[in-house]
C-alpha cells in the first residue's frame, strides 16, 4: 500500500486542468449497455474505480477500445447478466449496471454492493424504482435479481417518487432513468436527483435515441423507445475533484487558476468559499461547464455554517474538504451532514493535526486554531484522504497519509499534480516508511 509524505506550508501556485467527472463518467460507461451499437466516451478520467467499471462491463460482454477521441464501448456478448460480488464489493457504484441491463437484456443479477466508509448505502429506492416499471425484484443469496415482466419483455413506463429520508438518489436516478428509455410508455421520476452528473447522462441518452425531459429538475418524463444506437459523448468536468483544489488553494494561502472548471455546477461552493473570505474571481465563463477561475487564498480565514445537501446544495462530497479548511477559520463553524449522517471518519484524523473538531450526531463544531501541526493520519475514504492531504499541505511539519488507495479511486495522481503546484509532497510505499518517521 502507498502513502504521501506531506511537508506542509508550501502555497500552491500555478494553473490545473480538471479532469472529467469520476461520478458522471461511471453511470455513462453503464449506458453502453442499453444498445449493441457502439458508444464513444471522451475525457474518461484515468482513476481506480473506471478501471473497475472497465473490468466488470468487460465481464458483461462489452468490448472497450482506446481511440483518438476517447473509449469506443460496444456490447457485442449479451448473454451475460451477473454482476459478480468480487468486483461489485471493490466499488459499489457498480450497481449502476442494474437498470441498463434489465432493461435492454431482460434480467439483471447484481451483487448487494453492501455498506463502505461513509455509512449503510441502502439501494431500496432503486428497486422500487425499478419496480414501478413492472420489473421483478427479488434477493438471492446476496444477489439482487430483478426480471423484466416476462421472460425477454419489455419493462413499461410507470410512476415513482424516488427520494428517501436523506433526499433523492443520485444512482438511483440513473438507474430508473436509464432503464424507463426502453420501457414501453412513459415513464415519471418524482423527487429526481438533480446532479449535474444525472443531466450530463440524460444528454447522452437522449444523443443515443432517448426521449428524456426535465433532467436537472426533480421532475424526469422518459419517453420509452424501442431501441437506442450510437453516439459520441463528452465527459463533463469533475466538481468534485475542482472544488478539492480551490479549498487547497485557499488552505496554503495560495493563488491557482483553475481550467475546465464545471463553475456552474459549484455555485453553493463559490457562495461558501467567498463567505469564508476566500478571493473568487472568474477569468472566463463563455462556456460556464469549462470555465477558467482564480482562487488565492487568505491569512484570515472566516467561520462558516455549512450544511450539506442534495445538488443545488452544498455537496456532501465536499464535507470533509470544507471541514479541513474552517479548522484554521478565526471563530467557531459548524458543519451539518444532512446526506450521510456518518460521514465523519475525517474527524478523528483531523484531531490528531491539532483541529478543535466536536461531534454533535449530523454536526460537527468546528473551532478554528491558527494553524495546523502535521502528523501521520490514516485515509479511510475517498474524500476523507482528500481532507487529510489538504490539511498536510496547510500544517506546520510533517505529514504522513496512510492507505491513499482510497484517494486513487477518485483523484488521478493527485500527488503529481499538487507538486506541480509547488507542494511539497511525495507517495512511497508504506514499507519504506520507518525509515522516514
Ligand atoms: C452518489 O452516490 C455519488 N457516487 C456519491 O459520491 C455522492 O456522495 C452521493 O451520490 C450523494 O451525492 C457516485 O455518483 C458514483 P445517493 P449514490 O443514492 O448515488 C440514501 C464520492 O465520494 N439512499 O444519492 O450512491 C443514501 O444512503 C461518492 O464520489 C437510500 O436510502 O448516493 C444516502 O443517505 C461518495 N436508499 C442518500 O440516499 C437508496 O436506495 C443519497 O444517496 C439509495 C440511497
Amino acid at each position: 500500500m502507498d502513502a504521501f509524505v506531506i511537508q506542509g506550508g508550501n502555497p500552491l501556485r500555478g494553473e490545473i486542468k480538471v479532469n472529467g467527472s469520476k461520478n458522471a463518467a461511471l453511470p455513462l460507461m453503464a449506458a453502453a449497455l442499453l444498445t449493441n451499437q457502439p458508444v464513444t466516451l471522451e475525457g474518461i478520467p484515468r482513476l481506480a474505480d473506471i478501471g473497475n467499471m472497465r473490468r466488470l462491463l468487460i465481464e458483461l460482454g462489452v468490448d472497450i477500445e482506446e481511440q483518438p477521441d476517447g473509449l469506443r464501448f460496444q456490447a457485442t456478448d449479451e448473454s451475460a447478466s451477473h454482476a459478480r460480488y468480487e468486483i461489485v464489493r471493490t466499488m459499489r457504484a457498480s450497481i449502476c449496471v442494474l437498470g441498463p441491463m434489465l432493461a435492454r437484456r431482460g434480467i439483471a443479477r447484481v451483487s448487494l454492493p453492501g455498506g463502505c466508509a461513509i455509512g449503510d448505502r441502502p439501494v431500496d429506492l432503486h428497486l422500487r424504482g425499478l419496480e414501478a416499471l413492472g420489473a421483478e425484484v427479488s434477493l438471492d443469496s446476496g444477489d439482487i435479481l430483478v426480471k423484466a415482466p416476462a421472460p425477454g419483455g419489455r419493462l413499461r413506463g410507470g410512476r415513482v417518487f424516488l427520494a428517501g429520508p436523506f433526499g433523492p438518489t443520485v444512482l438511483g436516478t440513473a438507474n430508473v432513468m436509464s432503464a424507463a428509455t426502453l420501457a414501453e410508455g412513459v415513464t415519471i421520476i418524482e423527487c429526481a436527483a438533480c446532479e449535474p452528473e444525472v443531466v450530463d447522462l440524460a444528454r447522452l441518452l437522449n444523443a443515443m435515441g432517448a426521449h428524456i425531459r426535465g433532467a436537472g429538475t426533480p421532475r424526469i418524463v422518459i419517453e420509452g423507445v424501442k431501441e437506442l444506437g450510437t453516439a459520441h459523448h463528452r465527459v463533463i468536468g469533475d466538481r468534485i475533484e475542482a472544488g478539492t483544489y480551490m479549498m487547497a488553494s485557499a488552505m496554503t494561502r495560495g493563488d491557482l487558476t483553475i481550467r475546465d472548471c464545471p463553475l456552474d455546477a459549484l455555485l453553493a461552493t463559490w457562495d461558501h468559499l467567498e463567505r469564508a473570505g476566500v478571493a473568487l474571481t472568474v477569468i472566463d465563463e463563455s462556456d460556464p461547464m469549462r470555465a477558467s477561475i482564480r482562487i488565492r487564498g487568505t491569512d484570515a480565514i472566516q467561520p462558516v455554517h455549512v450544511t450539506t445537501n442534495p445538488h443545488p446544495g452544498f455537496p456532501t462530497d465536499l464535507q470533509a474538504q470544507m471541514m479541513a479548511l474552517l479548522s484554521m477559520a478565526s471563530g467557531n463553524s459548524s458543519i451539518t451532514e444532512r446526506i450521510f449522517p456518518d460521514r465523519f471518519l475525517h474527524v478523528a484524523e483531523l484531531s490528531r493535526m491539532g483541529a478543535r473538531l466536536f461531534r454533535q450526531g449530523p454536526t460537527v463544531i468546528v473551532s478554528g486554531v491558527r494553524e495546523l501541526i502535521g502528523a501521520p493520519v490514516m485515509a479511510s475514504d475517498l474524500r476523507a484522504s482528500a481532507s487529510l492531504v489538504l490539511a498536510g499541505l496547510a500544517a506546520k511539519g510533517q505529514t504522513i497519509v496512510r492507505r491513499v488507495y482510497h484517494l486513487d479511486r477518485g483523484y488521478e495522481r493527485m500527488e503529481t499534480g499538487l507538486a506541480s503546484l509547488g507542494a511539497d509532497i511525495r507517495r512511497v510505499r508504506e514499507e519504506e516508511l520507518p525509515l522516514i518517521e
